[in-house]
């Protein structure tokens, strides 16, 4: 079976992190979301891969590469523009042939893998199969109505009035009647060509359309409060690997810290992953904290938060908490005067000062 990731899209909601970059690259535990998705894809036995690109093309290519990585081959898709995940698979024909295939969200996490999905697929042979989790904000999802027999009877997009709390997780298993399907839907009022539209009309024309329940955590890293939390759920499960060179500091609890980091009068409390030549000076890191490669924190309190590459926190008294901080940004307190705040943001940057 081929598999499909979506890596496309606007990555709108997470401005302004994605006006630099692709959403699907940022890091989780300091690793690229996608390679979240590519691994489950791996550990499910799939060995070619497409992945469906937009605007930022040329970095999902560079960072992912041709499969060498994970011993499979790897092609790229261009797709003109975000039109809709069933466009993403329209475009895709030619590389998935007429086999079955399974398509999976490059923004999505799931704790579980899909192996259990992937064999229900092959056993039962739907002509679809998606994958549900029960949420408490339905009307951002798409979402699934399922009888008490669980045979899905109907699929809507993000629903202002939700019929259930079944949102539609980011993995699809699809034979190749879905291309039928496709050919037969409208682009919706956003002007996209829904996945739930193409899997309404297979239910409506009596094709096999088959659910499945997540059984661990599912994270859709679509906003800035996702990633958060996807990192605080891939950080519950890192191991200890310390191989930082540490003076008059307390380290507790799980912390990977990669080679030619250094922490110094710091306290450190896992879980907590520190990437490679970082420094830690005279500061605390509280747990679920991700500290990227070549960052500076000095004199500062962080929790909860995704520190990127390059970025330098220098003398800041009140904690950093829940934050994102994207790639080489400086945020620096001094005593000069005059006492002033001195910003340099980008478009649609979040600042939140507290007196
Ligand atoms: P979404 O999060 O639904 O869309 P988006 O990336 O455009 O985000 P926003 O609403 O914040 O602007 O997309 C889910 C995944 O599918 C994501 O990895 C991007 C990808 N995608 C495509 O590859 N092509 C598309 O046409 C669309 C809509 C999404």
């Amino acid at each position: 079976m081929k598999g499909l990731i979506l890596a496309g899209g606007s990555g709108r909601r997470l401005r302004p992190l994605t006006y630099t970059g692709a959403k699907q690259l940022l890091p989780v535990a300091n690793k690229p979301i996608i390679f979240y998705g590519i691994k489950a894809l791996v550990k499910a036995g799939i060995q070619e891969l497409g992945i469906v690109v937009g605007e930022t093309a040329k970095e999902v290519q560079y960072i992912v590469g041709n499969g060498e990585k994970w011993n499979i081959k790897i092609s790229y898709i261009p797709q003109k523009a975000p039109l809709g995940l069933a466009h993403a698979i329209k475009i895709s024909k030619e590389f998935l042939g007429d086999e079955p295939f399974i398509m999976y969200l490059g923004d999505n996490i799931l704790k579980e893998g899909i192996e259990d999905f992937v064999h229900q697929f092959e056993n039962n042979k739907p002509n679809a199969l998606i994958l549900l989790t029960k949420v408490p904000n339905p009307q951002e999802f798409g979402v699934a109505v399922v009888d008490e027999n669980g045979a899905v009877k109907q699929l809507i997009e993000k629903p202002k009035e939700p019929p259930s709390n079944l949102a539609l997780v980011g993995v699809y298993l699809f034979d190749s009647q879905v291309f039928t399907a496709i050919e037969k839907i409208k682009p919706s009022r956003r002007n996209e060509l829904e996945i739930t539209d193409a899997i309404q009309w297979l239910l409506d024309n009596r094709f096999s359309v088959e659910a499945h329940m997540v059984k661990g955590w599912w994270k859709d890293t679509g906003k800035p409060d996702d990633i958060i939390e996807a990192n605080l759920l891939v950080l519950e499960n890192i191991e200890a690997v310390n191989k930082s060179s540490q003076k008059d500091s307390e380290i507790s609890g799980r912390v990977r810290a990669e080679q030619g980091s250094v922490i110094e009068k710091s306290v450190v409390r896992g879980p907590v992953i520190i990437g490679k030549n970082s420094k830690i000076i005279g500061s605390y890191i509280g747990p679920f904290s991700s500290i990227g490669n070549n960052v500076i924190i000095e004199n500062s309190e962080i929790e909860n938060s995704v520190i990127m590459d390059g970025a330098q926190i220098k003398n800041v008294e009140k904690r950093i908490d829940r934050s994102i901080i994207g790639k080489d940004v400086v945020i620096n307190v001094t005593t000069k005067s005059p006492r002033t705040h001195k910003f340099i943001l980008g478009d649609q940057s979040y600042v939140q000062i507290i007196k």
